[in-house]
């Protein structure tokens, strides 16, 4: 691996007009390589990484966003993005109409005179639906619209947004493609013109990648196709043997032939991951039981990494809802959302049933 560069600065010969190295510029050396890296895994013309998936995602629509315009969002988004979208857009002058993304006509039934772009995340949380890229991206061609995907959940090696009509893959890079619950990161890939706008974006808003965080992800994105593999390994496991446990009211696991989108998820991903969400029968009771009997996974938020991380909806990304609209969202208490990480699967399977046993 190349060194850090843990240098803001670096020399000019005397006299030069060549580009100027300054680190919030983005053009350190382990700034510069990972974001070749993902450019060649997403099939894209170019990438660039940020300090953060929430920077990544405020930058890249407002790449694309003027004041005045509208953007089409899935309603099914991280809470965080959610609220950069209702609570800060405003003040640019870019209003947000939310849709269900998985309903055809609502797309297109929520386009305006000044729509300019649509945003997708998928496959989404906590309840994994997988979103079919192919029909929305054939409206925003039509219309001229810009497709922003929000990829964070499948990593590059599992779906590759650009090869289905996608214009923008947006990654929190804290997640897979660093993989070591170590660094906080985004991650922005599509054309060069695109990847350029958003260059400048992060150079004046000042949003560039720490030296040492890029070469934490040049580390973790090595093994990044390993890790996948294994995570959707588990993943399979665990979400099979869930399914057989009485205490167990669903599983959430597009690998599984009981999901809703298990056909879309055959046929756009390459593996389903290692994220599963299940429902217990006890409700938020059974939920916390079952947290603190656990003693290999770890309660946490945030996914992706190398070790189990289970967290509650209903205290984390849906905390805003009535537990009424959680029920009417899917997500009812005792809904618990694993990150399976790169344990032994016998093992994690082994530490949830003896904390099922526990309720
Ligand atoms: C799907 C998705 N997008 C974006 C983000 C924001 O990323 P970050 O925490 O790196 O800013 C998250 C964080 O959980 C996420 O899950």
């Amino acid at each position: 691996m190349r060194p850090v560069f843990q240098s803001s600065t670096f020399t000019n010969p005397v006299g030069s007009t060549a580009e100027v190295l300054y680190t919030r510029y983005g053009n350190n050396p382990n700034q510069v390589h990972i974001g070749k890296r993902l450019a060649l895994l997403e099939g894209a013309e170019a990438s660039l990484f940020v300090s953060s998936g929430m920077g990544a995602t405020a930058l890249a629509h407002l790449a694309v966003l003027r004041p005045g315009d509208h953007l089409i969002s899935s309603e099914w988004i991280y809470g965080g993005v959610h609220r950069l979208f209702t609570e800060e857009f405003g003040r640019f002058g870019i209003e947000v109409a939310f849709v269900d993304p998985l309903r055809s006509r609502a797309w297109k039934e929520a386009l305006r005179k000044n729509t300019r772009a649509l945003f997708v995340e998928t496959p989404t949380n906590p309840l994994l639906r997988v979103v079919d890229l192919e029909p929305i991206a054939a409206l925003a061609k039509a219309e001229g619209l810009a497709l922003l995907v929000d990829s964070t959940f499948a990593s590059p090696i599992a779906f590759r947004p650009l090869e289905h009509g996608a214009d923008i893959v947006i990654h929190s890079a804290t997640k897979y493609l660093n993989g070591h619950a170590d660094v906080i990161a985004g991650a922005v890939a599509g054309t060069d013109a695109v990847v350029d706008e958003v260059r400048r974006l992060m150079q004046l808003w000042g949003q560039a990648i720490d030296p040492h965080a890029a070469w934490l992800i040049e580390r973790g994105m090595r093994t990044l196709a390993v890790r996948m593999a294994r995570h959707s390994a588990t993943g399979i496991a665990v979400a099979e043997w869930f399914a057989r446990q009485p205490q167990v009211a669903a599983v959430h696991y597009p690998g599984l032939p009981s999901h809703r989108d298990h056909e879309t998820a055959k046929r756009v991903l390459e593996g389903f991951g290692g994220m599963v969400g299940i429902e217990l029968k006890g409700g938020a009771r059974a939920a916390e039981r079952f947290l603190r009997a656990l003693t290999i996974a770890a309660h946490a938020p945030s996914l992706g990494g190398v070790e189990t991380l289970v967290s509650e909806p209903r205290l984390t990304s849906h905390k805003g809802l009535t537990p009424e609209e959680r029920v009417r969202g899917g997500i009812p208490d005792g809904f618990l959302r694993f990150s399976l990480g790169l344990e032994d699967a016998e093992d994690l399977i082994a530490d949830f049933a003896q904390a099922l046993a526990q309720l």
